[in-house]
């Protein structure tokens, strides 16, 4: 019993107008109207991907996973009660403004809000329409994207995310992402993406250092580039990453020093796959221009 996939993500930050404009102008998502005080935003045909919400935060304020069916959420939240981790059911209210029909609401051990629920609400005939030049976005089953979990105890996160969550190791990597940052990388699957967390004792003062969004073509990645570049905004330049095979980018959110990453043409894993370690985090490219420790 696992998790199937990483389903949404929602912010709290401090300047929402500047996050709005990213989320369109530089990511290309669609507006999708607001539930409670957050507003919504598509990548497919889901009701909604990314929320943000104002707050004081200014970082991740929770993530939903998905599993498919209200019997496979019964059976993560017998193995919730066998692990001693805590939760509570979503009540209607919250059912409502996530447009999902059953959720377990719960804590990594580090404090991140997790939700994991099953049917969400799609809405295909308004069909996606990207608000700038990208062809759509990699989604379906291998979910949103994914994100690097900055923890001071990846052991204790490993064990939570593996052990309890049902993800699966893909690949151990020596991260440098600075001259004085380096940590080991674990790079968890719960579906054909290589990676949907990752796992990093990174001393970063936000939850994560990046989250990634994958676009259908090279060129989606190319005009992406562009237009962080017109405002000094890109942090690693394009690169090719060593074990998901990913060609991107890293540009910055208006939540410094998280990161967004926008890339193309990652390898998928399968029963097949065998765990690897690396000494590198890209093939080439991917030369820091803004450091992780730079707010
Ligand atoms: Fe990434």
């Amino acid at each position: 019993m696992s998790i199937e996939r990483l389903g949404y993500l929602g912010f709290a930050v401090k300047d929402v107008p500047a996050w709005d404009a990213f989320m369109t102008k530089k990511l290309g998502l669609m507006p999708a109207g607001k539930a409670g005080d957050g507003a919504l935003y598509r990548m497919d045909q889901r009701a909604w991907r990314i929320a943000v919400h104002p707050g004081e935060l200014d970082d991740l304020a929770y993530i939903g996973l998905e599993v498919d069916n209200a019997a496979a959420l019964e059976r993560m939240a017998d193995k919730l009660r066998e692990a001693g981790v805590p939760f509570t059911r979503g009540d209607e209210a919250l059912l409502q403004q996530r447009k999902v029909m059953g959720m377990l609401c719960l804590q990594d051990p580090f404090e991140l809000p997790i939700e994991i629920y099953y049917g969400p609400f799609e809405v295909y005939p308004d069909p996606f329409l990207a608000s700038a030049p990208v062809s759509g976005f990699v989604t379906g089953d291998q979910g949103l994207g994914h994100f690097v979990r900055c923890v001071p105890d990846a052991a204790k996160a490993l064990a939570f995310y593996m052990d309890v969550l049902g993800f699966q190791l893909s690949d151990v990597v020596d991260i440098q992402l600075g001259p004085q940052l380096s940590a080991e990388g674990h790079f968890l699957h719960c579906n054909g993406r290589h990676h949907t967390i990752a796992i990093g004792e990174l001393p970063l003062p936000k939850r994560i250092h990046h989250f990634m969004l994958q676009v259908n073509t090279l060129d989606d990645v190319g005009h992406a580039y562009d237009r962080f570049d017109a405002e000094g905004l890109i942090s690693m330049q394009f690169g090719r990453h060593i074990n998901d095979h990913m060609i991107s980018f890293y540009g910055r959110t208006p939540a410094a020093p998280i990161d967004v990453e926008f890339g193309y043409g990652a390898r998928t894993v399968d029963a097949s796959w065998t765990v690897t370690r690396h000494g590198h985090i890209s093939m080439w490219g991917h030369k820091p221009l803004l450091l992780p420790e730079q707010g």
